[in-house]
Order: structure tokens, then C-alpha cells, then sequence
């Protein structure tokens, strides 16, 4: 007996009705987060988790699938198997270490690096078209370690790079100015970390430049305090991880926003990290690191040509080198 009496024949399945398919590697804090937030989004029909540890795996799994009353429809299947993943459509991963209070982003490089020998060619393998959206650290080295990794066309590899500084970055200069946060136009370019690059002469509210604003209103504005609003961008996640142990939720909304952008073909503008050789004078060989890039379904479909002042330019550079130096070590 059927379950629903048929009124009429059922229409076919459209023909322009495409099935998404997010693979998610990592199942820790980081993974979760992305995972539950990209749910409340509606931009998958499928969602897979894949973690070494099968039973956090399948709790995780079914904690989730248990919210399903509330949330917009999506199969959740979690293994420690890569062929789950197979015709993803987007492969994000965030497995591998995670810094102790103090510990740099780019002390984690070894031991992640190992990690993604045994990750990318398998995703890869099961995915050969799909686009791979990298989150663990050092996230902008890892980036170029799993470009070389699957042999993909630098389109379909991005670093979630400084989507997360420019949100910090975005929420202090709202705080500061007492606007909502969705309303400033703010990046933060360069390694995902310490070397970090505000864009401070591109910075708008609501369409009004704020330094050219401020000059003209000749209200003074220390160099300093804008140099202590970067900092506390840098230092945020050391203060986050010295209190509960690790960053996870505005990175779980940041990594669900570009899969957003990406499966839905927004085209929005994100600072990721792309192959940056070429751009404002980067040069020394292929590095990845966040500059403003329009994204959507094809991957990363471009790079903003965004105006930076010499000195913006200057330490775009020198992040750059910075990120350089350690991937030269790598011998990958
Ligand atoms: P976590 O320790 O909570 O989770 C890591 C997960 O990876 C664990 O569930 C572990 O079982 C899994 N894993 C380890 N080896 C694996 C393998 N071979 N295959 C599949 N899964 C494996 O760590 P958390 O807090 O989730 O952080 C994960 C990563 O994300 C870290 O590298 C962290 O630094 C990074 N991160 C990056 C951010 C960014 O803005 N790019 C923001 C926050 C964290
Ligand atoms: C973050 O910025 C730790 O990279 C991580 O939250």
C-alpha cells in the first residue's frame, strides 16, 4: 500500500534539479561546526562526514540526523571510508591538529602535511570534479600542499584563508562605529595568521571610504588605533583558544558562507586563499594566500584588482615570504 494516495501521476524529476554533495573531512569542533551550520542553510542535499574515529563519527552523525524536524532536508551519512564521498561536489577539510593555548598556526604544518598524504588522493580520486575548500592549519601552506596533492587546476583548490580574519576585522570596526557589521566593507589579506594584511584604505561603511571620511571631517585618528584593532584581529583566536580550547563557530559561519557562494553561484567576493604569484608584485615561486576572489560554481572565478597603498602592498609581500619560506621546506 502507498503511503501518500496519488491525486495524480507524479511529475518526473526535473531535469535542471541538481543533487549537491558536501563531503566534510574531520569531525572535531571545526568540522561540526561547518557541518551544523551548513545544514540551516539548504545549499546540500547530501552531507558526509568523514573522521578516522567511527564512534565520535557516528554520534556526531546522529545527533544531527536527529535535528531533521527543524531542518531544511539533507541526507547525512558518515564513514571512515573516502568512497562515501564519491561525486562530491565540494570536499572541505578540517581534520588534523589543532594548536595548545600559545602554539602558532605554523608549528601544526608536520604533522598535518602527513595527515594529507592519506586525505587529498582519495578525495580526489572519488571527486575528480569536485572543488576543494581547505580549513586546517596552517591553512594557506596546506592549500598549496593539497593543490599539489590531487593535480587539480588551481580554480578548484581554495584556503578559507582570511574570510574569518575580515570577519573579526568587520565585527571590531562595527563595534567601534556602533553600525551593524554586515553594513563594513572591510578585508584582511595575506597568511591566514600572524603575518596578516588590513586593507585599512579600502575600508567603507554603508558606501562612505571611513579613513578619506575621517580626514575630511579632520577628526583625528591615531595610526595606533588602527594598528590595535588589527592586532586584536591577530591575537583573537590565541584569546579564543586560551578560553575554551579552540575556535569553532564563526568558523563554522564563515567556511557555510562560502559554500554558499560557491554551490549557489553567487559570485560574491570573498578573501580566500588562491595561487597569489603574479598579483601586487608577489613573487618567488606558486604560493597560496587570501586576497579578495570572486567565487562561485566553477571555483574561484577571479581575483579583485582592489586598490592597495604602497605600504599595504609592501606587506602583502613580505606575508608572502613569510608563507614562502616554510612551504620551501616542505620538498613537496
Ligand atoms: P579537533 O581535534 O576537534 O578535530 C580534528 C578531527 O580530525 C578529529 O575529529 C580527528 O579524529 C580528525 N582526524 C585526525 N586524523 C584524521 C584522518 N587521518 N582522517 C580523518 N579525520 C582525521 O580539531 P578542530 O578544533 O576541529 O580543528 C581542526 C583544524 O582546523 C585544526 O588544524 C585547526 O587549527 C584548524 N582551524 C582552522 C581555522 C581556519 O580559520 N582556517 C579555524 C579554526 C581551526
Ligand atoms: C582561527 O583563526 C585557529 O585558525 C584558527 O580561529
Amino acid at each position: 500500500q502507498a503511503f501518500f494516495r496519488q491525486i495524480q501521476r507524479a511529475a518526473p524529476p526535473s531535469p535542471t534539479k541538481r543533487h549537491t554533495k558536501i563531503s566534510v573531512v574531520g569531525a572535531g569542533n571545526v568540522g561540526m561546526a561547518i557541518a551544523q551550520t551548513i545544514l540551516t542553510q539548504d545549499v546540500a542535499d547530501e552531507l558526509v562526514l568523514i573522521d578516522a574515529k567511527a564512534d565520535k563519527l557516528r554520534g556526531e552523525m546522529l545527533d544531527l540526523q536527529h535535528a531533521a524536524a527543524f531542518l531544511p532536508r539533507t541526507k547525512i551519512h558518515a564513514s571512515v571510508d573516502y568512497e562515501l564521498t564519491f561525486g562530491s561536489d565540494l570536499c572541505i577539510v578540517t581534520a588534523g591538529a589543532r594548536q595548545v593555548p600559545g602554539e602558532s598556526r605554523l608549528n601544526l604544518l608536520q604533522r598535518n602535511v602527513a595527515l594529507f598524504k592519506t586525505i587529498i588522493p582519495p578525495l580526489a580520486r572519488y571527486s575528480p570534479e569536485t572543488i576543494l575548500l581547505i580549513v586546517s592549519n596552517p591553512v594557506d601552506v596546506l592549500t598549496y600542499v593539497a593543490w599539489k596533492l590531487s593535480g587539480f587546476p588551481s580554480n578548484r583548490v581554495i584556503g578559507s584563508g582570511t574570510n574569518l580574519d575580515s570577519s573579526r576585522f568587520r565585527f571590531l570596526i562595527a563595534d567601534h562605529l556602533d553600525v551593524n557589521a554586515q553594513d563594513v566593507q572591510a578585508y584582511i589579506v595575506g597568511e591566514h595568521g600572524d603575518s596578516s594584511v588590513a586593507l585599512w584604505s579600502s575600508i567603507s561603511v554603508g558606501g562612505v571610504p571611513v579613513l578619506s571620511f575621517l580626514e575630511k571631517q579632520q577628526i583625528a585618528y591615531e595610526k595606533v588605533t588602527l594598528e590595535k584593532i588589527h592586532k586584536e584581529v591577530i591575537d583573537s583566536a590565541y584569546e579564543v583558544i586560551s578560553l575554551k580550547g579552540y575556535t569553532s563557530w564563526a568558523i563554522g559561519y564563515s567556511v557555510a558562507n562560502l559554500a554558499r557562494s560557491i554551490l549557489r553561484d553567487q559570485r560574491k567576493v570573498h578573501p580566500v586563499s588562491v595561487v597569489a604569484n603574479g598579483f601586487y608584485g608577489i613573487e618567488g615561486g606558486d604560493v597560496f594566500l587570501s586576497l579578495p576572489a570572486q567565487l562561485g560554481r566553477g571555483g574561484v572565478l577571479g581575483v579583485t584588482n582592489v586598490h592597495l597603498t604602497d605600504e599595504e602592498a609592501h606587506r602583502l609581500r613580505d606575508s608572502a615570504k613569510t608563507i614562502l619560506e616554510v612551504q620551501n621546506q616542505l620538498g613537496i
